[in-house]
């Protein structure tokens, strides 16, 4: 049986990316962010699983306003990274897990969730920079990734509480594949940013703390924030938030009434680009 032992959460920044493609992460300004990021690279080492899925979004890279899937889920082999402009990034090809992939579609959409299966597309930074933040620069990336993409980009978005429940489908998905694979659930993107309009610049730290500190404790209390808030107090890309409670929907916890999750690591720092930057590592107990 596959089994979920953990979820990530990590902003996405492109400039990280950049950055650590550039070699610049010791310079004083990026200095700081990487350092909060130390202990998870170790702990990735420590906890290498078969498989992560991936919760990310796709700014316009893959998809576009010709086609806009709420949900989309990568049933291929593999992953291009994608030219965003200035060429691919330099990062391992990902490869998928068509097998978990496809149970965890079936799964899901029986449960009455609309998922768009993708079998081709280029992965954008929203799900490489998390892949460098907690595996470094290796030749090949420690296991293969499902990704899942989310529209958090052209309304209408979905609801955090329909992440949320969606999170608790694929955590009963995953546990009806009949084969021994340790899996992690990502939920990526935030925190709280606008990178367009009178108020571009946009950081709220207030409010990204007290969502970390709820995420953690009363995730359905979370999951209940209308979108609408999200975009007042966290900013137009600050909606990416509602990814993670895809994640957080999937902990045991919440699923089979297991204890609260240990916070292995929890990490807040602004600036980084335009953007606050959440991380924390929650361990299934
Ligand atoms: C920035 C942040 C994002 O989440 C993104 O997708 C693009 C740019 C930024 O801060 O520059
Ligand atoms: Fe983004």
């Amino acid at each position: 049986m596959a089994r979920i032992s953990a979820s990530v959460y990590t902003s996405h920044v492109p400039a990280i990316g950049a950055t650590i493609d550039m070699g610049k992460t010791a310079e004083p300004y990026w200095q700081p962010l990487f350092k909060g990021y130390e202990f998870s690279k170790q702990w990735m080492k420590d906890h290498t699983p078969d498989v992560i899925f991936l919760v990310y979004n796709d700014h316009a890279t893959a998809f576009s306003l010709d086609m806009i899937p709420t949900f989309a889920i990568g049933t291929a082999a593999q992953y291009t990274p994608a030219d965003e402009g200035w060429g691919p990034r330099p990062v391992p090809v990902v490869q998928g897990h068509p097998a978990l992939a496809a149970h965890i579609a079936q799964s899901v959409i029986q449960q009455d969730f609309d998922l768009t299966i993708v079998n081709k597309m280029d992965v954008d930074h929203g799900l490489t920079v998390p892949l460098s933040l907690m595996c470094g620069q290796p030749p090949a990336w420690p296991c293969p990734v499902i990704p899942f993409a989310v529209n958090v980009v052209q309304y209408p978005v979905p609801s955090g509480q329909r992440c949320f429940n969606l999170g608790k489908a694929i955590a009963k998905a995953v546990k009806s594949f009949d084969e021994d694979l340790n899996v992690q659930i990502w939920g990526t993107g935030g925190m709280s940013h606008q990178l367009q309009g009178p108020r571009a610049g946009l950081i709220n730290k207030d409010f990204d703390n007290a969502f970390l500190d709820q995420l953690i404790a009363d995730p359905a209390a979370a999951a209940a924030i209308p979108h609408i808030d999200f975009v007042r107090e966290a900013g137009s890309e600050g909606i990416e938030l509602v990814m993670w409670l895809i994640a957080r929907g999937a902990m045991s916890d919440v699923n089979e009434g297991k204890a609260a999750p240990k916070v292995a690591h929890r990490f807040y720092h602004v600036p980084a680009s335009n953007t606050a930057v959440g991380h924390l590592i929650l361990e299934n107990s």
